[in-house]
């Protein structure tokens, strides 16, 4: 028998949870109307009773004991917006009490959405996570659904909407890292602890995610190579805005004949191409299909309502679900294990910037190390010297990345270079 009104328990009501009851209130008819059901709020989980809201919600519903909405017979679906690895167990009881789950956590869904979507399945329910990649950018169904039809080559994306913000304002307004970080805090686009942000793990996090749908296998996090933001220099995205490129952290999913490919990492990236303009906290994924060619999505990746627009959108989905318009086969990946591929065999062209002493024989010392080890350079500039020492910056193109390391380890040796500053990744397509 179809039921008149969904009762929904919500855990947590920060920032993605208030944009959430900011959705619901909004836009309450058309969520009733396209889920075919009216859609009731029963109980929200807060750790803070009397913590200022950024939303307007009855009192009445807070609670602070979580047993009251996970044992709830009334609710049938439970929004999960806390966060972290230790709300899994509720995860689990609520599916084993046959309650839907939404949520938005990526580290979730990373680290255990395979035995937790089991889980689901074995209890007839299912777990819902449009919200956890890509905040309001459709991206999970897309994968799942639309884009059935092709074997997916390549992911690449910018998928973490804080270090992005943080990437565009020290290029675009010469703005210092650390203020960019506290305002893409303050505008709630920063994860609990932002080191998950700026040391590319919640970027990983969602790569897992993504590569999982479109590789049909299930990705390991500690398979993922990754390396943050959070040493990037000012005057590197200088010299790179020189050289025509701008920084970006880029997620990188490839299914070669060897294997999966799986990274994070900054990357130079031409100011051409179409990730360039991905700007602020916006996020943005290319993906190429062996049908469909080319595709790329794009849009706001974090934020109160841009993240709550998927909770709802998935929302509405249950709901039909549970009133048997939409069948319940939602199809997942199959969570194959696949062979990964490590780093040092993929190719990279590499950005590298060092301090040189300035006399006779650097460039011919430099030339002899990238040589040596088949590394090509692209692009070389040697700025004035200063008190004997030249800053020299190179690109190099495409080589196996343990060639690019063996040329390095031979110019750490060579007396004439005072210090390797940074390096980086270069892509070009
Ligand atoms: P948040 O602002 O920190 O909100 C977390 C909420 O959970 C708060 O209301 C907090 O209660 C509650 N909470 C946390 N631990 C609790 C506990 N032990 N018991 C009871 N309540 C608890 O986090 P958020 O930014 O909304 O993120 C929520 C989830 O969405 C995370 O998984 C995040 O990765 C994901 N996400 C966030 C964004 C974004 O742009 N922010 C985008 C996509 C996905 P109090 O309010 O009382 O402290
Ligand atoms: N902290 C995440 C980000 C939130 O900045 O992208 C969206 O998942």
């Amino acid at each position: 028998m179809e039921k008149e009104t969904l009762k929904v328990g919500l855990l947590g009501l920060g920032t993605v949870g208030s944009g959430v009851m900011n959705i619901l209130q909004m836009n309450g008819e058309q969520v009733r109307s396209r889920a075919g059901i009216s859609i009731v709020v029963k109980k929200i989980l807060v750790r803070d009773l009397k913590k200022e809201r950024a939303v307007e919600v009855d009192p009445s519903l807070l609670t602070t004991d979580a047993a009251e909405i996970l044992q709830d017979p009334e609710i049938d679906v439970i929004i999960e917006l806390m966060g972290g690895l230790a709300v899994r167990q509720y995860v689990e009881e609520a599916l084993r009490l046959k309650k839907f789950v939404i949520t938005a956590n990526k580290d979730l869904m990373a680290t255990a959405g395979a035995p937790l979507l089991r889980l689901a399945r074995d209890n007839g329910r299912n777990i819902y996570y449009e919200a956890s990649v890509g905040g309001g950018i459709p991206l999970i169904r897309p994968l799942k659904h639309s884009l059935g039809a092709n074997r997916i080559l390549r992911l690449v994306g910018i998928i973490n909407g804080t270090t992005n913000y943080i990437l565009t304002r020290m290029d675009l307004e010469n703005m210092e890292f650390a203020d960019a970080l506290a305002e893409a805090q303050a505008r709630g686009f920063a994860e609990q602890d932002p080191g998950n942000d700026l040391e590319g793990i919640d970027a990983a996090y969602k790569l897992c995610i993504l590569a999982g749908l479109a590789f049909n296998s299930q990705v390991h996090f500690d398979t993922v190579n990754v390396e943050g933001i959070s040493n990037i220099k000012q005057r590197d995205i200088l010299y790179a805005r020189e050289l025509g490129f701008t920084v970006k952290l880029l997620a990188i999913g490839e299914e070669k004949a060897e294997g999966l490919a799986l990274r994070v990492h900054p990357a130079l990236v031409p100011l051409t191409h179409p990730l360039a303009g991905v700007l602020y906290e916006n996020n943005a994924l290319y993906v190429e299909g062996n049908a469909v060619g080319e595709v790329m999505f794009y849009g706001p990746g974090a934020g109160a309502m841009p993240t709550g627009s998927s909770v709802v959108a998935d929302l509405i989905d249950v709901a039909r679900n549970i009133n048997h318009q939409v069948e319940n086969g939602i199809m997942e990946t199959d969570f194959l294990d696949k062979k990964v591929v490590p780093l040092e065999e993929l190719e990279s062209a590499f950005y590298l910037r060092l301090l040189a002493a300035d006399q006779p024989g650097v460039f011919a010392g430099l030339a002899n190390a990238f040589s040596k080890e088949k590394v090509s350079l692209d692009m070389i500039i040697q700025k004035r010297s200063r008190e004997g020492e030249a800053e020299i910056v190179l690109v190099t193109h495409p080589e196996k990345e343990k060639n690019f390391n063996a040329a390095l380890t031979h110019i750490q040796k060579f007396s004439g270079i005072k210090a390797i500053k940074s390096v980086y990744r270069v892509i070009r397509k």
